[in-house]
């Protein structure tokens, strides 16, 4: 018995050798070791053998099953390495790869953050509000009554029920004058809408930053030195400005501002934003919406400001085309 075992074993550790794959080592090890298998059988048979003869054999049986599992589990992990190693035929891993590039913030986005952080220096708290605004929040609170030339239906886009896409920003102004008592001193950024023909300097939808503030003696001298220091802080100390009369029906008196800067390639005024004294009738018309009268406009005044990001921007970069803000170019975007 002992001979037969030992021959079976060196049959069994050659086919195991010549075992091709997976599948073929399986049914090898079936027919070895499993139920009724060559090896199994042998064992079965220990039960014929003598006292002095069982230790014996029974060790060289051990020894042979061992053996078996052993080449079976070797050859298995040398199908495996093959098996990936032919993954990779005709593979070139030593190639330089494609590469990827790193995505960054929109330059809109990054004017915005800049923006924010100069109004965060001087005290100013973000505020936000809906892009789809009631027309009372857009307009009447803003003392732009029903006949006025805002209100045009070809002006903004107006929902079924009567709400609109917020032709600026002013009106999270109003929405944060309804919940808060002043002191208030917000910025509001985000996006703005008019009914424009898109073209070269003009977009249906533009980003805005607007600013108010709201206190005791707050003056026209703190308006120009918080625009003028804003201002200064993104083109530089040089900055001259020139607040030109104008109107807003939200602000009185109401200015537009004009730059001139080395940074913005000096000589000429630009026009960069429009600003004023916040009209008493705003204040009316939120303590009407409130039901108190905690804007009096006999101890509050203040102040309001807005400018367009997209033009800054454009202005800032020398960008001739303000569609390139949004086209999603990389040649462009990847410039910033
Ligand atoms: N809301 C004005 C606009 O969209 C800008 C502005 C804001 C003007 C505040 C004066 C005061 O053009």
């Amino acid at each position: 018995m002992e001979a037969q075992i030992q021959s079976l074993a060196i049959q069994a550790l050659a086919e195991i050798a010549a075992c091709a794959d997976e599948s073929q080592l399986e049914a090898l090890r079936v027919r070895l070791l499993g139920k009724g298998g060559e090896l199994t059988a042998l064992s079965d048979r220990m039960r014929e053998l003598s006292k002095e003869d069982k230790p014996r054999i029974g060790k060289v049986l051990n020894e042979t099953r061992a053996s078996v599992n052993a080449a079976m589990e070797a050859r298995n992990a040398a199908l495996t390495v093959a098996q990936e190693a032919r993954a990779f035929e005709g593979v070139d891993v030593s190639l330089p790869s494609t590469g990827f590039s790193q995505g960054a913030l929109h330059p809109i986005t990054q004017l915005m953050d800049r923006a924010v952080q100069i109004f965060r220096r001087m005290g100013f708290a973000l505020a936000d509000g809906p892009d789809i605004e009631t027309e009372w929040h857009c307009f009447d609170a803003l003392n732009t009554p029903a006949d006025h030339p805002a209100r045009n239906e070809a002006d903004t886009f107006y929902m079924p029920d009567g709400r609109l896409l917020r032709t600026h920003t002013s009106s999270i102004q109003i929405r944060t004058l309804e919940h808060m008592a002043p002191p208030v001193r917000i910025i509001a950024p985000g996006a703005a809408y008019r009914r424009d023909e898109v073209d070269a300097t003009h977009l249906a939808q533009f980003t805005q930053m607007e600013g108010l503030y709201v206190d005791e003696d707050v003056t026209l001298g703190d308006l120009r030195g918080t625009l003028e220091f804003f201002f200064r802080e993104l083109f530089g100390e040089d900055a001259e400005f020139r607040f030109r009369p104008h109107f807003f029906p939200f602000t009185e008196p109401s200015f537009e501002v004009d730059i001139k800067a080395a940074a913005l390639g000096g000589g000429r005024w630009l026009e960069i934003a429009g600003c004023g004294m916040v009209d008493p009738a705003v204040f009316e018309a939120v303590n009407l919406r409130r039901g108190d009268s905690a804007l009096d406009p006999e101890r509050y005044t203040g102040f309001a400001f807005g400018f367009g990001l997209d033009r800054l921007a454009m202005i800032m970069s020398q960008v001739p085309d303000i569609r390139l803000f949004t086209d999603g170019d990389q040649r462009f975007l990847s410039q910033f």
